[in-house]
């Protein structure tokens, strides 16, 4: 071991994610159960749902991670969680774990913020990877996921400046309601991505929200536009313009609608992330989030930048959605900048409502 071997935990949403990891980039084990079929039927996740299913799987997890890694909670450094931000019923489930896991051996706790396990994602290298050079600062980040989407600048690790930020949804959350309106079912983004690929015509323009002289963001109008255009081409296809009326488009509609709006959100994210990066001379663009893992927004950005000489990093698909590692990822900067978490559990069934 060249570094610490920290154990990190990650159970903010849907993804339960136990991960070893070494120095903060070598991953030894990195398991996640998604709970992806368990939300399906509801269209989206159901909070005590989710925190259920954590309870549930959080052990095998754990089981599974160390029987990978080959290693035993002797080898381990340090325990790195999650502890927001995210659905408190699935947050507790891993802090509560990892506390009692660190206490019961005798290990430092980290506490780390999931957004920025989403940024570190980009400093991962897979068993078996061959080493490659780390994200070079000063660099801009973009995180793109179900429930945040913002620019961040970074000279240095763990010094982030908000460059800008959604104003209103995020941008997964406006590819799970189009998937939604295109009866695509949930999660919206890898199907409209798939459905994308296939489409034959490109001429359905959907609007860009370009917020000028910022780096903000939003996609609140351009999720109230998809509703008017899939509501006009379902009537142009002589079926009931809501969908939940009944009536399916067919499959090349889909696929070029699924387009137009997936162009127009990478169209945005892509220049937005672009202006930044040449803004502050980043030499490095780093991409992180669940949409992160959508194939047109990776091709787009990665030729812009090699196109100005700026390093890009994207984690693989894998490593874009929640997972334990990035966890891991972020808790071994945090463990060297000597970070530290409590192990009380003050979780409190009695508490009068006065302080
Ligand atoms: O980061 P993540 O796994 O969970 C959150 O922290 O929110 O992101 C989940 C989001 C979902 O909205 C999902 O639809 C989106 O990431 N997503 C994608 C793709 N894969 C996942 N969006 C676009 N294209 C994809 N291939
Ligand atoms: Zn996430």
């Amino acid at each position: 071991m060249s570094g610490p071997l920290l154990l990190a935990v990650e159970s903010s949403c849907d993804e339960t994610g136990v991960a070893l990891v070494e120095d903060g980039r070598r991953v030894h084990a990195n398991v996640v159960a998604s709970q992806v079929a368990l939300h399906a039927p509801t269209g989206g996740i159901v909070p005590e749902v989710a925190a259920r299913a954590h309870l549930r799987w959080i052990v095998p997890v754990l089981d599974e991670a160390m029987a990978t890694a080959g290693v035993t909670m002797d080898d381990v450094d340090a325990v790195a969680v999650t502890y927001g931000p995210g659905l408190a019923g699935s947050l507790l489930v891993g802090i509560n774990f990892a506390k009692t896991l660190a206490w019961a051996h005798g290990k430092p706790l980290v506490p780390v913020n999931h957004l920025e396990g989403h940024v570190y994602a980009g400093w991962l290298l897979d068993p078996g990877e061959a080493d490659k050079e780390a994200p070079p600062f000063p660099l801009v980040a973009l995180v793109v996921s179900g429930g945040h989407t913002f620019l961040v600048e970074m000279r240095d690790h763990l010094d982030y400046r908000l460059l800008g930020t959604t104003v209103d949804d995020a941008a997964g959350e406006a590819f799970d309601k189009v998937g939604r309106l295109l009866g695509l079912g949930y999660p919206g983004g890898p199907a409209i991505s798939k459905a994308a690929d296939t489409a034959v015509a490109h001429d359905r323009v959907f609007p860009r929200a370009w917020l000028p002289d910022t780096y903000d963001l939003s996609f609140s109008g351009l999720k109230t536009a998809a509703r008017r255009i899939v509501a006009r081409a379902r009537t142009d296809e002589g079926l009931p313009a809501d969908e939940r009326e009944g009536g399916t488009l067919a499959d090349p509609v889909v696929a070029e609608l699924a387009w137009g709006f997936q162009d127009s959100v990478v169209d945005v994210l892509a220049t937005k992330t672009i202006r930044a990066a040449e803004a502050i001379g980043a030499r490095g663009i780093v991409l992180g989030g669940g949409v992160a893992a959508n194939a047109a927004l990776r091709a787009r950005i990665a030729g812009e930048a090699e196109a100005r000489g700026i390093a890009m990093v994207i984690p693989r698909p894998g490593l874009c959605t929640d997972n334990g590692a990035m966890i891991g990822a972020a808790g071994a900067r945090r463990l060297a900048a000597g970070v530290r978490a409590g192990l009380v559990l003050d979780a409190r069934p009695s508490l009068p409502l006065a302080r």
